[in-house]
């Protein structure tokens, strides 16, 4: 496989590729991931897979960079709802939405 140009898409995607999430479907995420936001140039983010992230009992797990948001159970056929919440800026809405870490800049702190 060839290593992910994170260099020009504007956010990243983590895929848990540890035992545990591939056990749970984490290899077919991944590919989804990858069909889903594209790849080269025109790819809206990166795919990365990633070694275990230490949420394996949410597996498969999937974090989305810079937004800071963690993915519980992001299988195969999840993914286009998770991406689509991602693009209309509801993250929260996601499936399998865990958490997002707080935005210090933010107005509030969140
Ligand atoms: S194997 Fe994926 S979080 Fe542990």
């Amino acid at each position: 496989m060839l290593a992910p140009d994170v260099s020009r898409a504007r956010r990243r995607l983590l895929v848990c590729q540890g035992a545990v999430c591939q056990a749970a479907g984490g290899l077919e995420a991944r590919i989804a991931w990858q069909r889903r936001v594209g790849r080269g140039e025109a790819a809206r983010a990166v795919v990365v897979p990633t070694a275990c992230l230490a949420m394996c009992r949410a597996a498969p797990v999937a974090v989305l960079y810079p937004d800071g948001a963690w993915f519980a159970r992001a299988r195969a056929r999840r993914v286009g709802l998770i991406w689509a919440a991602v693009e209309s800026g509801r993250l929260g809405d996601a499936p399998g939405f865990l958490y997002r870490r707080p935005d210090p800049e933010g107005p509030d702190g969140r």
